[in-house]
């Protein structure tokens, strides 16, 4: 059977290691064991929450800058805007015609973001799921690599998939697959280490941008949270330690090496000496895609031309899938 992916990212102007290390890199490795590879800009999504949703046009094409720049080549792959793709929210819309609303209400993230005062709560936000759900289905999408907080979204879509197959009595859609990355790509906060690095936390110290300059990485590694311990000479001496795991991680992430042999390298020093060889590292792996996304985002036409060229195979994709939807569902 042919293998096709579709994962995605909701553009914000904090594009941090967090996303790379755990999205974009893990979605690079994959590359040449898939036969089909989308990749989307979920801009759509990111009118759900007012802090995503400003300076949406630069933030779109800061990602699609992030993704070429990282190695994912926009002839061989099909990087597109979810907002060129009409047909992501049109089988949305579907799909929240058979969704219980209980079903809705039980996703985590919908928790975590709805408003306190339920009457506030935006639709919007309460049908992200379906939306979801419809970005990965209109492709029929067999595999869909993501981050450990996004596998309940992925299951839902199987749900739906599910209930739309019921309700039509058709099998439309086959149930896509999770591939959800390692716990050592999750990357955690630098002021914080219990808590994922993220484009929300306040302080812009708890992570790195992808277009952090030098100076402000360094900054940024100097001022992480670290304890006053040396650093010990095996893996379970880490444990209540998060932060002094995270740098470690970090630097083993970095230079290619185990987490054993980043300790037996630092085995007793301390974090000065860590911070300062991570800062090295860091910088040694960033530089080259920092300045690959700005070339990118200065020749601003020929970003564009790669969006329109993908969302083109996107379209050409979703458009015999839907064509099939609307059938089964005795649209005339
Ligand atoms: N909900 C995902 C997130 O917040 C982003 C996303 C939207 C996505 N549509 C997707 C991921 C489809 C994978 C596939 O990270």
């Amino acid at each position: 059977m042919k293998t096709r992916i579709l994962s995605g990212i909701r553009p914000t102007g904090h594009i941090h290691l967090g996303n790379y290390l755990g999205a974009i890199c893990s979605w690079v490795s994959m590359l040449d064991k898939i036969d089909e590879r989308f990749f989307c800009i979920v801009d759509q999504h990111s009118l759900t929450t007012t802090e995503d949703s400003n300076d949406l046009r630069k933030n779109t094409l800061t990602i699609a800058a992030a993704y070429i720049a990282s190695g994912i080549d926009p002839v061989e792959n099909h990087i597109f805007v979810q907002s060129h793709v009409p047909y992501h929210t049109e089988l949305s819309w579907y799909f929240s015609c058979i969704t219980p609303m209980g079903w809705l209400s039980r996703m985590t993230q919908f928790k975590d973001k709805a408003n306190k005062n339920k009457d506030q709560t935006l639709t919007g936000l309460f049908l992200y799921p379906t939306l979801m759900a419809a970005d990965i289905l209109i492709y029929k999408a067999t595999h869909v690599p993501v981050g450990e907080d996004q596998k309940q979204h992925v299951e839902l879509t199987r749900d739906i998939a599910h209930a739309f197959n019921s309700y039509v009595g058709k099998q439309v859609f086959a149930l896509p697959e999770p591939i959800i990355k390692k716990e050592t790509a999750r990357i955690m906060s630098l002021r914080d280490g219990l808590k994922k690095m993220s484009k929300s936390d306040p302080s812009d110290y708890s992570r790195i941008h992808l277009l952090d300059d030098n100076d402000t990485i360094a900054t940024k590694i100097r001022k992480a949270k670290t304890d006053p311990d040396p650093i010990p000479s095996e893996i379970s001496g880490l444990e209540s330690r998060p932060e002094a795991k995270n740098l470690l991680n970090l630097h083993a992430i970095f230079t290619n090496k185990t987490m054993e042999n980043v300790l037996k390298d630092f085995e007793g020093k301390l974090f000065s000496e860590v911070k300062a060889k991570l800062t090295d590292a860091t910088i040694n792996h960033m530089e080259p895609i920092r300045s690959k996304m700005l070339d990118l985002l200065n020749d601003e036409t020929s970003l564009i031309k790669y969006l329109k060229n993908g969302a083109n195979a996107a379209n050409n994709l979703a458009s015999g899938h839907m064509a099939e939807v609307r059938q089964v569902l005795n649209l005339l």
